[in-house]
């Protein structure tokens, strides 16, 4: 699917430790709808589950910003040397503009540049966009039952077209 988009300026950059309660803020700002999507269930805990990813310095967390604001995160988290696994959200009003695409973008060049190799995501299979975007970028893709897993290897993938 291609539809001409209204280009949004971003900015994108690695969040830390002090950039915590602003990803709270995300996180309790979603609707139930993104909740589901994004835990695959109804989670709500998000401020423990939020320092936990924090706490592991392995973890690498990317903010997407407009202005001053806070508008997609996406979590990689260590798994093993050189893979890690990627949960990404955008905040409601701003989904499907084509921000998902371009944090998933910044993420991967960025986690190249440190030289991982293997990037593992999971959905379930009624996951439009994020299958969409797993396309994209020419993640592998199986489903079973109620989950789909997505396996990126990344040192063949080029973002350049999705970078600005
Ligand atoms: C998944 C998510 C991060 C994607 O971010 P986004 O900014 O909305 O996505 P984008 O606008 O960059 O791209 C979405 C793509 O899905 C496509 N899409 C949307 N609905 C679709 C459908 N029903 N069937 C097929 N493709 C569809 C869009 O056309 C778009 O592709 P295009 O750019 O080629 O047109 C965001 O929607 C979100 O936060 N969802 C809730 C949490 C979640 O699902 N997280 C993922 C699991 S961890």
């Amino acid at each position: 699917m291609s539809i001409v988009k209204p280009l949004i300026r971003l900015g994108f950059r690695e969040l830390k430790g002090n950039d915590m309660s602003m990803v709270i803020d995300l996180y309790n700002s979603l609707s139930n709808e993104s909740i589901y999507y994004r835990f695959r269930g109804f989670f709500k805990d998000f401020e423990r589950y939020v320092k936990s990813v924090f706490s592991d310095p392995r973890n690498i967390v990317y903010g997407a910003f407009i202005g001053n604001e806070l508008v997609g995160v996406l979590e990689a988290v260590y798994l093993s040397d050189g893979c890690y696994e990627m949960a990404i959200v955008v905040r409601d009003d701003y989904q499907g503009k084509g921000i998902g695409t371009r944090l998933v973008a910044y993420a991967i060049n960025d986690l190249k540049r440190r030289g991982a190799k293997t990037l593992v995501a999971y959905s379930t299979p009624d996951n439009h966009r994020i299958l969409a975007i797993s396309r994209k970028f020419h993640g592998i893709i199986k489903c079973m039952y109620d989950e789909c897993t997505t396996i990126f290897n990344l040192q063949s993938i080029n973002v350049d077209q999705f970078l600005n």
